[in-house]
């Protein structure tokens, strides 16, 4: 008999594509675009949840991301510094973890406090988590973890490196959803996401609704993980 997913998945990873364009479709400028997908955020972390998944873990921005206009990029942080000081409000509410990876270092001072703020007020939260990439790549994450283990003087290994993950309290993510029709990983989870089902869709982030996220767990369900067995 065909082994087949029946269940939801418990980590999922997005890439939260296509919020430029979005934008542009309207005749407005990007940072238009960023602001509706940040809106976005919110429900589809709520229905998330409410789904049966337990960690989240969102792309939004990468170590590559740097590289565009001043006005955007100051634009995309000035949107997490607002989503960092209003949005904790309701993940302590409900109980969520807020945790972000990548290299916070390059980050302004108080983006850097509020983030460490909230990650400290909710790591008591065990049954959800919202994980955020921001300023993340996951071939510095890859290098970063082991040059720590070459330090420490422990031997390199496919579980000691990820041990030294970001993603190492929450495990690898079963499911990778990336919007805004793009075919690729952008240097988003390479190492845990070795097995991890992808999804992707036409659909730009603003526009990724409840459905949608349904859509992809569904999608989850049907598919027949192997990991290089024969079943
Ligand atoms: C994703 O939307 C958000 C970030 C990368 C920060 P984009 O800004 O990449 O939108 P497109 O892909 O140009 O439409
Ligand atoms: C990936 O999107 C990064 C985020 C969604 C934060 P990009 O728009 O930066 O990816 P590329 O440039 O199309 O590969
Ligand atoms: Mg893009």
């Amino acid at each position: 008999m065909e082994e087949v997913n029946s269940g939801v998945p418990a980590h999922v990873g997005i890439i939260m594509d296509g919020n430029g364009r979005w934008a542009q479709m309207r005749g407005k400028k990007r940072s238009f675009g960023h602001s509706a997908g940040s809106k976005n955020v919110d429900r589809i972390v709520t229905h998330a949840f409410n789904s049966g998944i337990k960690t989240l873990t969102l792309y939004a921005f990468s170590s590559e991301n740097w590289a565009r206009p001043k006005e955007e990029v100051d634009a995309l942080m000035h949107l997490l510094k607002i989503y960092f000081n209003k949005f904790i409000k309701k993940v302590l509410k409900n109980k969520v973890r807020l945790s972000v990876m990548g290299d916070i270092d390059m980050l302004s001072p108080d983006l850097k406090e509020l983030i460490i703020a909230d990650m400290e007020k909710s790591k008591g939260f065990t049954e959800h988590t919202l994980n955020i990439a921001i300023n993340y790549g996951a071939r510095q994450e890859i290098v970063y973890a082991v040059n720590k283990l070459i330090k420490n003087g422990e031997e390199v290994t496919v579980d000691s490196i990820s041990k030294e993950l970001y993603t190492a309290p929450f495990g690898e993510p079963d499911l990778i959803i990336r919007t805004g029709g793009e075919y690729r990983l952008s240097n988003f989870m390479l190492y845990q996401g070795a097995y991890s089902e992808l999804y992707f869709t036409d659909v730009l982030w603003p526009d990724f609704d409840e459905t949608e996220l349904d859509k992809a767990i569904e999608s989850f369900k049907n598919r027949k993980r192997r990991f290089g067995k024969v079943i």
